[in-house]
């Protein structure tokens, strides 16, 4: 064949494999809202910079009629491309081809993709929308799913892995991204469940929708197995684009850096706490005074919105922000926003990113369903995750630092490098009512007037100890602040930091309380 023929020829396959599961899959496909597979990819990457590899790989199950069927691709897409001019790695799975599932094959383009990142210290990109394992292709799909956990698990902390969630996602295409650092979801595209409504029929008798069982909306807001909602394909691929601005392509890298920006003068910091400590207030406003140009990035904003978490910058550089939300539980740690912020924590702490930790709340919420829940393991990963963190770790205590919450805020016994308060700042083992009621219970029975014993004994409380001056004259807060002096404490503190160097005992790994 001449080279021209030879051409020809690479150009034809090349254009039946494009074609995907046909026509009339892409067309059913459309018809729901969702991209196709490539369209997806080239939106998410810099125009013209996809490179696609694998792409005439081919099936090789033999049952079920499987031998009879031609799946272009073996439906995935994997290849590398750049975002803002920098590389990344990226597959993306084909409904239209036998439901995204994933057999042997598919599995080891999609592992073939995953080494690479891995060698080459680029982030993953995940795009799943599948049925999980492909059920005619038995262990050997099973097999597939396990070599992409395990190397999950061997790029976490090393190299970022975002996954998308665009279609409806089961078994192995949920516990994968599962395994990642961020998950995107899409309104009325994402759906994520272990088994689909049509085995939860056969098993249980129950019919229910997709919708219900995991949703978009039940992921970012019951399950918080998502970290971004975005109501179409395309907020989605911004949102991916701008959690790239702030995250360092690998952990041996700090993010990229961006000329500083004073924040905006709307936010103005003495104006957002209310002189009433009962009142609550928007922490984000707080956050948004004191980063660069106003530009914080929530993370998980519609899952345990007690606790706040995301990234800002300062003086152009990323920070994790770790703020209690007093508008929500009155900021309460609880057992999902201990999780919320466990995890984040390490993110940061694996990644270089110093963190900074805004404190108002109350302490860990009470009651018997929290202690069912299991409160004391899941408080527990917040004190794991700040105590292991060897970042730069300031915090500002805002207003109230009760108790174990104290603690747990990134404290100076947790090893905050700095600790800063506002003068309204109140620490003490718990709220001066509560406080008085246990303490001085027998003089306020025995009184004849038990109320206004009562009100006497919290005045005395609080005098003594809600206020910050009894933690700055052990030294356990290294300066009481005025509101307006935040930001510069924070950027200097930050600065000093740079260097940091904290070397810890040997240790093959510790065990957080999973
Ligand atoms: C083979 C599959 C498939 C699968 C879907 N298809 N899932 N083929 N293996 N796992 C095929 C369908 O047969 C169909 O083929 C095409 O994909 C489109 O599927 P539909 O059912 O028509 O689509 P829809 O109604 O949108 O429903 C999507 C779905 C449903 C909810 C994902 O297909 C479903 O429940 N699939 C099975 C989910 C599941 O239980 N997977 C196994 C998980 S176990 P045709 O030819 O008709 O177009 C697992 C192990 C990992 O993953 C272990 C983790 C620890």
């Amino acid at each position: 064949m001449s080279l021209k023929r030879n051409i020809l020829d690479l150009r034809k396959r090349k254009e039946k494999v494009l074609q995907g599961g046909g026509e009339k899959a892409i067309q059913k496909q459309v018809a729901m809202g969702k991209l196709t597979a490539r369209e997806r990819v080239t939106s998410i990457l810099d125009e013209d910079s996809f490179h696609e590899y694998d792409l005439f790989v081919e099936h090789e199950a033999r049952d079920f009629g499987m031998e009879k069927k031609e799946l272009h691709g073996d439906g995935v897409i994997i290849g590398t491309g750049t975002i803002y001019g920098e590389p990344v790695c990226i597959f993306a799975q084909d409904f239209t081809v036998a439901g995204g599932s994933l057999g042997l094959m598919h599995a080891r383009k999609i592992t073939k993709i995953m080494d690479h990142a891995l060698k080459m210290r680029v982030p993953l990109i995940g795009i799943n929308d599948s049925g999980g394992a492909r059920i005619q292709e038995g262990v050997n799909s099973l097999a597939g799913y396990g070599e992409i956990f395990f190397r999950n698990t061997l790029a976490s902390g090393v190299i970022p892995q975002l996954s998308v969630i665009l279609g409806p996602c089961a078994g192995g295409a949920v516990y994968s991204p599962a395994l990642t650092d961020f998950v995107f979801v899409v309104e009325n595209i994402s759906k994520m469940f272990i088994t689909g409504p049509e085995v939860i029929k056969t098993v249980l008798g129950e019919e229910i929708s997709m919708e219900e069982l995991g949703g978009a909306k039940v992921h970012s807001e019951i399950t918080g197995n998502a970290h971004f909602y975005a109501l179409s394909e395309y907020e989605c691929f911004e949102q991916i684009k701008k959690l790239l601005t702030f995250i360092p392509w690998h952990n041996g890298k700090k993010a990229k850096a961006f000329p500083p920006k004073p924040p905006k003068p709307e936010f103005k910091i003495e104006d957002i706490v209310p002189a009433d400590p009962t009142q609550p207030y928007d922490i984000r406003n707080v956050i948004k005074s004191v980063v660069d140009d106003s530009d914080f990035f929530e993370v998980m904003e519609n899952f345990a919105g007690n606790i706040v978490i995301g990234f800002g910058r300062m003086n152009g550089e990323t920070v994790g922000f770790v703020a209690n939300q007093p508008m929500v539980l009155a900021g309460v740690l609880d057992c999902d926003s201990s999780d919320k912020a466990a995890r984040f924590i390490r993110y940061c702490d694996a990644f270089n990113i110093p963190l900074v930790t805004l404190e108002d709340m109350p302490g860990y919420l009470p009651g018997v369903d929290q202690e069912h829940m299991g409160v004391i393991r899941h408080g527990a990963k917040i004190l794991y995750a700040y105590s292991e963190a060897t970042v730069p770790k300031i915090t500002v205590i805002i207003r109230k630092a009760y108790g174990g919450g104290y603690i747990a805020m990134n404290s100076r016994h947790m090893k905050a490098d700095f600790m800063f308060a506002w003068p309204t700042a109140e620490i003490a083992v718990m709220g001066p009512e509560g406080a008085a009621n246990i303490i001085f219970r027998k003089e306020i029975m025995a009184a004849e007037d038990p109320d206004a014993v009562r009100r006497e004994k919290v005045a005395e409380y609080k005098e003594k100890f809600a206020n910050p001056y009894v933690a700055a004259a052990k030294g356990y807060i290294d300066t009481v602040i005025e509101p307006l002096e935040t930001r510069n404490m924070l950027l200097h503190s930050i600065e000093v930091s740079s260097n940091k160097a904290d070397r810890r005992p040997q240790k093959k790994h510790g065990i957080p309380p999973f």
